[in-house]
């Protein structure tokens, strides 16, 4: 075992640190940038059963530490994903984990069926939880379809599945629960938050979907917060997503629950940040005298309660 390999139930990874989808591409646009072999995994953009064109532009603003999206899960398609990018990602030395979102429970099945026969893929990671589009969303604000999509899907193909879940849901928690009781290996949180922004000199929102998905460091707070209270409520693994950019970050949520973690918007204005985080947190277990990363997980300690003399 090496100082940083990760076991999330069927899912082995080298080494906690993934790439988000939806910012890294299908991983050649980061060719220059990246070593992909020092990565833990790479999670490629959404697809979807047929080519989607996305929203009206503009689909991004940048906001206070953050980034507003409404991209609309914009791709080419399974076939084409199939076609042109899953030889050159099953080829890179990490974990490809592909991440694919469905109108409804059939069409996630379809496209874990067709998925199935990439055994080499390390995992599907099912985005019930895109903000942007109408039809998918719902699936990761009901218990009852998130343990529905996550069930079939489970039956359906052998790869570890993961439910990417939304934080825009009154409680996370029971949506985590219901991904983990229908067979999930592990839960991913959080996608986007959903935002806006106002123009208000033309009195127009500035993106052309008028309401978009907020991350990046402003939901750093937020995201960590929901890590720590699924961690509470279940017993899969989790991976922690939410404005993570430096060492301390990933810390913070690793020790907050989160088994691995995935760096998103950094990507955009660091795209070297996540190989260099695998090399700082390589230091860091050996510092503090840890024979493995995963020792870190879930060890947050909370402060007594005094009582209150009566
Ligand atoms: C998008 O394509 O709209 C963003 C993807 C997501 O939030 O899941």
């Amino acid at each position: 075992m090496s100082r940083l390999d990760v076991q999330l139930n069927r899912l082995s990874l080298k080494n906690p640190i993934l790439v988000a989808s939806g910012t890294f591409g299908y991983a050649r646009e980061a060719t220059a940038f990246a070593q992909f072999s020092r990565l833990g995994g790479i999670v490629p953009k959404t697809i979807t059963p047929q080519p989607r064109r996305g929203n009206p532009t503009p689909r991004t603003v940048e906001t206070s530490c953050g980034l507003l999206n409404s991209i609309g899960l914009d791709n080419d398609g399974i076939d084409a994903f199939a076609a042109k990018h899953l030889d050159y990602l099953l080829g890179l030395d990490t974990a490809v984990i592909a991440n694919i979102a469905g109108h409804n429970a059939d069409e996630f099945v379809e496209m874990a069926t067709r998925l199935n026969e990439f055994s080499d893929l390390a995992a599907l990671e099912l985005n019930i939880s895109c903000p942007n589009v109408s039809g998918g969303v719902d699936y990761g604000t009901d218990p009852s379809l998130t343990a529905e999509v996550v069930g079939r899907v489970r039956s359906a193909c052998d790869l570890p599945v993961i439910a990417k879940l939304t934080p825009n849901v009154t409680n996370i928690t029971e949506i985590a629960a219901a991904a983990a009781g229908a067979g999930a290996d592990a839960v991913s949180l959080v996608n986007t938050f959903l935002g806006m922004a106002i123009d208000w000199r033309r009195r127009k929102p500035v993106l052309g979907n008028v309401v978009g998905g907020l991350s990046g460091p402003a939901i750093k707070p937020l995201a960590l917060r929901a890590v720590w209270q699924v961690a509470q409520a279940v017993e899969i693994p989790i991976i922690g997503i939410g404005g993570i950019a430096s060492l301390d970050d990933v810390m913070e949520f690793m020790v907050a629950g989160a088994t691995a973690v995935q760096i998103g918007t950094a990507n955009f204005y660091d795209p070297g940040l996540a190989c260099r985080l695998v090399d700082e947190l390589d230091a860091l277990v050996a510092a503090e005298g840890f024979e493995n990363v995963s020792e870190f997980v879930g060890t947050l300690t909370l402060p007594q309660q005094e009582t209150c003399p009566t």
